[in-house]
């Protein structure tokens, strides 16, 4: 089994991921973190509380992290796409359960350690808690297994960004995080909107989920309703399914083409959060990619794969 500290701004896509980290019998879940990002810090926080209630699995620790980028301001939040209340406007019970007494940073150094070379990092929103695990404790690298990613956008296929041109919401959201985590010592696979705009559940497909899927298939279903409407401009009818082909790719990467290169975030300007893959292989003057770790972008998915291991879930 896989362990997995999840990391996550539910957010209804973060939903869906974290109900498969609850039932994919491969994973091995240890924590979950929160962080700002589709609605701010509380929500999410509550948000996660609510859903590990939910989805039964009140014995993980939940642990509350960072309420702003680190450099740039604190901006907008994705209400449109997720729901004043970042679930689709579903209302769960008020959670009982508490949270971990420490800060996500703290939680996650302590959890790497714990589990050395065995914890895979799966974080699905803005990357600032890595970051600030990083500062905390620059030997974190050394014993984290891997970290698989929800973010980015590297342009094949025609897929762009979704906040700009070139740059995807959750490194957008705080790209200087996003380039510490892209140029740490520890191997890192971007899921980025290459793949997950490729991973449509159509209407059909949540209907079936909804109607044949248990309680947590109809739950799904739910909170999707308002995520479809927002997509529809994109997919004619259904959802991208980001945070779940995350979730996906680290249970089992061979479902995914992965293109190995050095990878940095664009911080400031007007292409800030793009990601940037220098391809291994290609030779450039510039030296100052030499130096960087080789991360792996995907760039391809088993999308027919990828939507039968989550149904089969419910
Ligand atoms: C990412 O941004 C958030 O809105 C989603 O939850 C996902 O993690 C997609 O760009
Ligand atoms: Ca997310």
């Amino acid at each position: 089994r896989t362990r997995i500290l999840f990391d996550t701004d539910p957010g209804i896509d973060d939903a869906m991921a974290l109900a498969m980290l609850a039932l994919d019998p491969r994973a091995e879940l240890i924590g979950i973190t929160t962080v700002f990002g589709n609605v701010p810090i509380e929500r999410t926080t509550r948000n996660a509380l609510a859903l590990r209630e939910r989805f039964g699995i009140d014995h993980v620790p939940v642990a509350r992290g960072a309420a702003r980028p680190l450099v740039k301001p604190a901006g907008d939040f994705a209400d449109f796409v997720h729901g004043a209340n970042g679930l689709g406007n579903v209302v769960l019970p008020e959670p009982a359960g508490a949270l971990d007494p420490r800060p996500a940073a703290q939680f996650i150094v302590e959890m790497a350690r714990q589990h050395s070379g065995e914890l895979v990092l799966v974080p699905v929103g803005p990357l600032t808690n890595l970051a600030l695990a990083l500062q905390l404790d620059p030997e974190l690298p050394r014993h984290v297994r891997e970290v698989v990613l929800m973010g980015g956008a590297f342009g094949t296929h025609g897929h762009g960004g979704n906040m700009s041109p070139v740059a995807e919401a959750n490194i957008f959201n705080d790209p200087h995080a996003a380039d510490l985590v892209a140029t740490a010592p520890w191997p890192v696979t971007f899921v980025g909107l290459d793949v997950t705009h490729e991973v449509v559940m159509t209407t059909a497909y949540l209907d079936e989920l909804g109607a044949q899927g248990g309680a947590h298939g109809a739950f799904i279903r739910d909170i999707t309703r308002f995520y479809e409407a927002f997509y529809e401009f994109r997919t004619g009818g259904g959802i991208c399914c980001h945070d779940a082909t995350a979730v996906a790719c680290a249970l089992d990467a061979s479902a995914f083409v992965r293109r190995p290169g050095a990878v940095r975030v664009v911080t400031e300007g007007m292409a800030a959060g793009q990601t940037i893959q220098r391809v291994r292989g290609s030779q450039f003057p510039a030296t100052d990619w030499d130096a960087q770790p080789e991360q792996q972008a995907c760039t391809g998915v088993d999308v027919t794969r990828v939507l039968a291991d989550f149904r089969r879930l419910f």
